[in-house]
């Protein structure tokens, strides 16, 4: 069976932490969509790692990894990352394959991302540059070059081929960089690329699943940056929730158990886009402060605010989330009140639902107030110890969203985390 951990904000919930937490439990952990634009921490040995491609669970010895085919895959920061891994006396050669139809990201699709950002001004989307939306238009444009397509001799001409017809459109925007040493970068990663691992995705993960292994498929970003479901056009360019697993990784819809759902216990965004609880004041401060919110990949600032019940509610009913994390809750213990939001208030009218264009409307949070609990919870290891205040504030959340918190997450090292009963 597979079970899903994905997020269910706007990305940077804490997902890497909590997969390599989960991971010795599985057989593989499969990323099924999104590319270098995710920036997932976690901690080995007291050090700080950022992964972007690479599946979670990379450093658990007896846990495979699949990159799968949702994924957009650029070759040099796979490259980069095996790097960091190898580092780490982990064998990716051993432990990490790649689906031959994962989508690559060319050095003209970064140049095209770059393009399209700077020619929308201020109604910018506020993307990663990684060339994620160019890639994925690329795939379902049907013209993209896919990681099997490496492997043939014509490989080179299939590249140029699609290179000048980008070279066309980044004529037509006045893009005019120099892009050569990216496509040396590229062609060396591609060589390095040739001797992985490359399977036929659907059928290595089917026959998994069907000799009884576990598998938990890893999510990038977050749900309200989901393409259909996200606060278009301010999102990203792939199906973030789980039905995204079932065509990321050609797992039928039956095989999925489990959908953990990852919030943080306030909530956080960066780039651009409707954010109805974001808190431009010392309070936002305060909590980007606390929590290190800075962005894993591209190093911005994130922008900070309460927790979002009603956006958070919207991602549990489009996901089928059967389970909750929350992470990052040792962020709010010196908060003498904490808020909630409940509703959200739109033309004078109050409601409950997410709207169909968020970024159109004036959205007026409608906030319940918490006492905060005052306590260093970063070193509390048994969910009886912790604060009643904090038990009240998980146990609304819990009945709002009628799906239990199973695991709060404390500090960013692996063994911060607690087993709600
Ligand atoms: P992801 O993209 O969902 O994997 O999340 P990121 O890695 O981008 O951002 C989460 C950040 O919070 C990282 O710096 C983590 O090390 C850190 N983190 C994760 N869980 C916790 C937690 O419970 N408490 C604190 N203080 N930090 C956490
Ligand atoms: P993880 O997996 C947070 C945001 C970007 C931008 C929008 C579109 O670490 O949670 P893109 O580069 O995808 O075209 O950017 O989506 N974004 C993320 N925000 N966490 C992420 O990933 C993100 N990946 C993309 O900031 O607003
Ligand atoms: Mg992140």
């Amino acid at each position: 069976m597979v079970d899903v951990l994905l997020g269910l904000q706007w990305g940077d919930e804490g997902k890497g932490k909590i997969v390599d937490f989960f991971a010795p439990q599985y057989d593989l952990i499969a990323r099924f969509q999104g590319g270098p634009n995710a920036g997932h921490t976690l901690y080995v040995k007291d050090k700080k790692i950022v992964l972007h491609q690479i599946p979670s669970g990379i450093f658990h010895e007896k846990t495979l990894n699949l990159i799968g085919n949702g994924v957009v895959l650029d070759p040099v920061t796979l490259k980069r990352e095996c790097e960091t891994v190898a580092s780490f006396g982990v064998d990716f050669r051993k432990n990490l394959y790649i689906s031959e139809r994962t989508n690559l990201i060319l050095p003209t699709h970064r140049a095209l991302d770059k393009a399209s950002e700077a020619s929308k001004g201020n109604e910018k989307i506020g993307s990663t540059l990684k060339g994620i939306g160019p890639a994925y238009m690329d795939k379902t444009g049907r013209n993209a070059l896919r990681v099997g397509d490496i492997l043939d001799k014509n490989f080179t001409t299939q590249y140029i081929k699609l290179r000048l017809k980008h070279q066309k459109l980044l004529d037509s925007m006045n893009f005019h960089e120099d892009i050569s040493n990216w496509e040396e970068e590229f062609f060396e990663a591609v060589e390095f690329m040739r001797s992985f691992n490359i399977v036929n995705g659907e059928y290595f993960i089917n026959e998994k699943i069907s000799s009884g292994k576990s598998v938990m498929a890893e999510g990038a970003q977050g749900s309200m940056l989901d393409v259909d479901f996200g606060t278009f056009p301010f999102v990203t360019s792939s199906n973030t929730i789980s039905a995204g697993v079932c065509t990321g990784l050609g797992v039928a819809p039956q095989k999925i158990r489990e959908v953990i759902g990852v919030t943080k216990a306030y909530c956080t965004r960066v780039g651009s886009g409707p954010f109805p609880t974001e808190l431009e004041d010392a309070t936002g401060e305060e909590l980007r402060k606390l929590g290190s919110e800075f962005g894993a990949t591209t190093g911005r600032p994130r922008r900070c605010g309460w927790i979002d019940l009603v956006a958070l509610k919207f991602a549990g009913m489009v996901n089928g989330v059967t389970q909750l994390v929350m992470t990052k809750a040792d962020v709010l213990d010196s908060f003498t009140e904490l808020k909630v939001c409940e509703t959200y208030k739109i033309n004078g009218k109050e409601t409950s639902e997410v709207p169909y264009q968020m970024s159109k409307l004036n959205i007026e949070p409608v906030y319940k107030s918490f006492k905060g609990w005052n306590l260093d919870i970063s070193g509390i290891s048994a969910y009886e110890e912790l604060p009643d205040s904090m038990k009240k504030y998980v146990a609304y959340i819990n009945n709002y969203l009628n799906t239990k918190v199973k695991y709060i997450s404390t500090g960013p090292g692996r063994e911060q985390i607690i087993l709600a009963p």
